[in-house]
């Protein structure tokens, strides 16, 4: 693999990975570990950090001026994002879809992150405001720098092929863990693991669980393209990319039961904060097949915590 492009310190890392003792003997199955991106770190942790590295480094040396980006309401790409801007002077502004505007989670640190906010009711193109706003911005002079949902782009995928990099300096073993779970909401996360499982030859099934009904496979498939076409990473053989959508119940950001619970457990049996949004329903998908069956032959199982837990401060009816 060629050298990957440059990159900003953002992430404090490598995060932690450990054993999660107690949860492994509530299911008397697989030893269950846990890989700590929800501490990476920057504005409460979380995934973001480590694509964010990259796609506000190429802002940098684009010169820009201003960074816009989109989500939901409680999206904590665009938390992340509106923090790494305020470090780097850069002004930020939120696109963010949805209804409830309550000044709670994410969005309180949004504004306590300086950033300019946009709201969009749902159903309202939020591709189409941030161009918009990008070419208002350009005729007062300034250069702004444009992130897609989730920074789910060739670029910021890396920061997951790097990720990847990172456990593997912590393993003594390729084939550690048989199988690793990890939320997909825009794909660029599952998309750099599993580059980075190729380049760094890491076996372990890569089990993607969708927190939304979009194509997952054909958009986790074009990022690799794109990374693979710009930056000569390799591109993983199809039959791997693994993703499940049974668990996004009645749509994104819309809590399920079995999310519930899996919050419930991950925080009462190892004092650690899941999300309804994404790590809920991954985590829900994990416990669904240690329950089924699915891990009988299978030593040790990974779940790759992607972070999400201020959202839970807007969330406090669904866990009362
Ligand atoms: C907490 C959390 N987990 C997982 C994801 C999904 O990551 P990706 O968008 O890279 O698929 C997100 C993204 O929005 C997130 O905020």
């Amino acid at each position: 693999m060629e050298a990957l492009p440059q990159r900003l310190p953002l992430v404090q890392g490598p995060t932690a990975l450990h054993r999660l003792p107690r949860l492994t003997e509530y299911f008397g199955g697989p030893e269950i570990w846990v890989k700590r991106d929800d501490n990476t770190g920057l504005a409460l942790g979380g995934n973001k950090a480590r694509k964010l590295e990259f796609l506000l480094h190429d802002a940098q040396e684009k010169d820009c001026t201003d960074v816009i980006t989109v989500g939901g309401i409680q999206s904590n790409h665009a938390r992340m994002t509106a923090a790494a801007a305020a470090s780097l002077g850069l002004a930020c502004h939120l696109v963010l879809r949805g209804k409830d505007r309550s000044l709670q989670g994410n969005l309180l640190l949004d504004r306590q992150f300086g950033a300019e906010l946009y709201f969009l009711d749902p159903g309202q193109d939020r591709e189409a405001h941030m161009a918009a706003l990008a070419q208002e911005l350009k005729n007062q002079g300034r250069r702004p720098y444009t992130i897609g949902v989730g920074g789910s782009n060739a670029l910021g995928s890396l920061g997951y092929v790097k990720a990847a990099e990172e456990l593997m300096g912590q393993l003594n073993r390729p084939d550690f863990f048989d199988e690793t779970v990890a939320a997909v909401g825009s794909g660029g996360t599952y998309a750099g693991l599993w580059i980075g499982a190729a380049a760094y030859c890491w076996r372990t099934r890569l089990q993607g669980i969708a927190v939304d009904g979009e194509p997952f496979a054909e958009i986790i498939q074009a990022i690799a393209q794109d990374a693979a076409a710009s930056y000569g990473t390799p591109l993983p053989r199809r039959d791997s990319l693994l993703i499940d959508d049974s668990y996004i119940g009645g749509g994104y950001s819309i809590p399920t039961d079995e999310g519930v619970e899996a919050i419930q457990l991950f925080s009462r049996l190892e004092g650690i904060l899941l999300d309804p949004t994404y790590t809920g329903k991954a985590a829900a998908g994990l416990i669904d097949r240690v329950r089924s069956g699915v891990y009988r032959e299978c030593k040790r199982i990974l779940f790759w915590h992607t972070g999400g837990a201020p959202a839970l401060f807007a969330s406090a009816e669904l866990l009362s």
